[in-house]
């Protein structure tokens, strides 16, 4: 089949592009043409140092050759089988190697292609648990003010960000926290915030009013990544585990971005001291290489659909591409990266050098809050009055024309290099984002 392509024709016209305004971008296209470890090349030929890992999630770098020669040598062997009632080797391998890195008995894996369908799927199995013990009635889902949680029907029910829900409802039947954060308290503290656990207690009032044997789960993400990058204040996740446990709640982290060495341990449930019952991850699982989202479930959640008659598919759910042979295959060269590379404690190592200079950003104009957790952070800027987002869009463009991409929300600039940044990398980010708040208005 011949298409014609008239002589004046728009290459950027047919793809609706995701979570962009598209007129805006087509306007003005940024687009990328090739990376290598830190850095990205644009398609006339400059280099940009990748401030946010992609979307946070090429966490040991771009390009890394393992994972380029397994997903190639893959594609060669064996191009696709299902895992509806078959599969190939390399998908309990990598289901194997994984539960072996996850905190507590998250040792069961439920194999996605996305975030949002880990989060899904997590959705899902917590209220098929409840079924599964006979309390069928434990429908409802408590999550949290600016939680981001993909975009599918649960993750949009779930989510915490009014503009991601509000064209689409009526959503799932959910409950928000609110974001543990007070910045009277709190603002520019480094790390998890002294003050704040008692925002937890608040789970305890919406239980009462729900009536706690209505609720299926407790979703948050262990740290807020998208919504602003807010991590939870000291001892706030312990007392959430404890109110979930009990009134007999499932409490579901998300780690989709904190996943895979972002705050220096494989999970945000190691780092910070706290073991839900599901897991969510996507993003780092492969380093960004091909998509894949898992779905990770403890020995009480996964024995209770274990009791089901022998014969019978006890989870009625998944995908085609459910662990798919490229993903797998870039699954288990990543964490062969991971490991080889010592990517984690790397990470770990410079988080305190990256704190230093995050901070000192607050001697800039128009800074208000900088936050920060492992090799995540969030730079608040007071907004133009009148005009809201107007600066940290100005602020996003200035960095990228001065080399380095950087990710604004609104007037908040978000954070989340991969994790093998050097420190002239630290001081490359840092000095451009000054340099851009010294010349916006
Ligand atoms: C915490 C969290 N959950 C879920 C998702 C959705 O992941 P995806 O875009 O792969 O569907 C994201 C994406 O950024 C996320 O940050």
């Amino acid at each position: 089949m011949t298409s014609t392509v008239a002589p004046n024709h728009d290459r950027t016209a047919a793809f609706w592009m995701p979570f962009t305004p598209n007129r805006r971008f087509k306007a003005s296209p940024r687009l990328f043409v090739g990376a290598e470890g830190m850095r990205y090349e644009t398609e006339d030929g400059r280099q940009v140092l990748d401030a946010i890992a992609g979307l946070w999630c090429v966490n040991a770098g771009h390009g890394q050759r393992p994972i380029v020669e397994a997903i190639k040598a893959q594609a060669e062997r064996l191009d696709f089988v299902s895992s509806f009632q078959m599969s190939h080797p390399a998908a309990f391998e990598l289901a194997d190697r994984l539960a072996a890195m996850t905190p507590g008995d998250l040792n069961h894996v439920f194999f996605s292609n996305s975030g949002s369908e880990a989060v899904d799927t997590a959705l899902k199995i917590a209220r098929a648990y409840h079924v599964a013990r006979g309390e069928g009635g434990r429908r409802k889902f408590i999550s949290r003010l600016k939680g981001y949680h993909g975009v599918g029907w649960g993750g949009v029910s779930v989510s915490g960000i009014g503009r991601h829900r509000r064209d689409f409802g009526p959503a799932l039947e959910v409950d928000h926290l609110a974001l543990p954060y007070d910045a009277a308290r709190s603002a520019f503290s480094r790390g998890q915030p002294e003050a704040g656990a008692d925002y937890a207690d608040e789970l305890s009032a919406l239980f009462q009013l729900h009536d706690p044997s209505t609720v299926a789960a407790v979703i948050v993400e262990a740290v807020t990544g998208s919504g602003g990058v807010y991590p939870p204040p000291k001892g706030y996740l312990e007392r959430l585990r404890a109110i979930c446990d009990a009134h007999g709640v499932l409490l579901i982290f998300d780690e989709v971005i904190t996943g895979f060495g972002r705050l220096g341990e494989p999970f945000a449930g190691q780092a910070l001291g706290v073991v839900p019952d599901l897991m969510t991850c996507a993003k780092g699982m492969t380093n960004g290489a091909v998509p894949m989202g898992a779905t990770f479930a403890g020995e009480k959640v996964f024995d209770a659909f274990m009791a089901a008659p022998e014969s019978q598919i006890e989870l009625p759910h998944g995908y085609t591409y459910s662990a798919h042979p490229l993903a797998c295959a870039a699954g288990l060269a990543t964490l062969d990266v991971y490991r080889d590379q010592d990517i984690f404690a790397r990470a770990a190592a410079i988080a305190g050098a990256w704190e230093d200079r995050i901070h000192a950003l607050r001697a800039s104009p128009h800074v208000v809050d900088i936050r920060n957790i492992g090799l995540l952070a969030a730079i608040d800027l007071a907004p133009r009055p009148g005009e809201p987002g107007a600066r940290g869009a100005a602020c996003g463009q200035a960095a990228f024309d001065a080399g380095v991409l950087i990710r604004t929300s609104g007037d908040t600039i978000m954070l989340s290099p991969p994790l093998i940044l050097s420190q002239a990398d630290i001081d490359q980010i840092t000095g451009t984002i000054a340099s851009a708040l010294d010349g916006v208005v």
